[in-house]
């Protein structure tokens, strides 16, 4: 099985779209919850999620044993966008509808995943491979649930190994907390994770090491990270060397977007 094939003028368009993107990230400043809607906007389709409510998001939410989900579009149906853990979302999926109508061939699958590949490009991150031709659909699961960041490693591992990805996946991914910050009236967590939310940058796992730090956020989930001896050894390795969080992160991020796409 290989990748969808686009033609040439699909191409074209997603060149375009790059563009557009980048310049519309870089004057609004809105790289994180451009991020944040690419992980968020992978979702399982109905029946599946009666069957694993476990809903993270767009990426989050797909089955790897039943290889169904990923991404597709789906969050931006006002009945999932208004889902409570997609509070704010709203926002940066009007951002892509911009771009959208300039580019109307582009499903919004692959537009939402480009948004968060040019975020995480703009704000200094690595470069993260694009392949496009993702589907869209228009059922929208069930409410489900983010990943709670009140628990802990179990939890965590349940949500991202029924993914199909790893410990490392975990906190490199975990990683993209580099940017943007909570909100009380959104999660009613407050704060940002770095000194430079705009930054993409290995900060997430220097702060997360040195501990308390005021005015910066830590989630449980994020603290976790630190109890669990087998993550521990990704958040050290990340904050001692950034280039090994780039080279991880830029694959972790390709499979996430990937999930239920890419060729298995
Ligand atoms: C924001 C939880 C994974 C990217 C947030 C917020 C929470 C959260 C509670 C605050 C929302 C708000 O109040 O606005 C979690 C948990 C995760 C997870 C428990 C499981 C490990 C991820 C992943 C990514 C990501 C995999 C991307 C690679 C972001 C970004 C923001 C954010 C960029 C900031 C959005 C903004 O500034 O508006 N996350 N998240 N998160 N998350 Fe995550």
């Amino acid at each position: 099985m290989a990748f969808p094939v686009v033609d040439s003028e699909y191409l074209k368009d997603v060149d375009k779209a790059r563009r557009d993107l980048r310049a519309l990230i870089s004057s609004r400043n809105c790289a994180p919850i451009m991020l944040r809607l690419a992980y968020t906007s992978l979702s399982l389709p109905l029946s599946v999620s009666v069957c694993f409510p476990r809903k993270w998001h767009d990426a989050g939410t797909y089955d790897a044993k039943i290889k169904t989900g990923g991404p597709n579009g789906s969050i931006r149906n006002e009945e999932e966008y208004t889902h409570g853990s997609n509070n704010g979302l709203k926002k940066a999926i009007d951002f892509c509808e911009e771009v959208k109508s300039k580019h109307p061939r582009i499903t919004y699958a692959d537009l939402y995943q480009l948004a968060g590949v040019i975020a995480v490009e703009v704000t200094g991150g690595p470069t993260i491979d694009f392949v496009p031709g993702r589907k869209d659909s228009k059922i929208s699961p069930k409410e489900g649930l983010l990943p709670d960041a009140k628990q802990g490693a179990p939890h965590l591992r349940d949500i991202f190994y029924r993914m199909g990805l790893s410990d490392q996946d975990v906190v490199a991914l975990s990683g993209g907390h580099t940017l943007g910050r909570a909100h009380p009236e959104r999660s009613g967590f407050d704060g940002p994770w770095t000194k430079e939310p705009l930054k993409f940058d290995n900060s997430y796992f220097v702060e997360l090491l040195k501990g308390e730090s005021e005015g910066l956020l830590k989630l449980p989930t994020d603290m976790t990270l630190l109890d669990d001896p087998q993550f521990r050894h990704f958040v050290e390795l990340y904050a001692k060397d950034e280039d090994a969080f780039f080279r991880d992160y830029a694959e972790s991020h390709k499979k996430l977007s990937e999930l239920g796409f890419a060729p298995r």
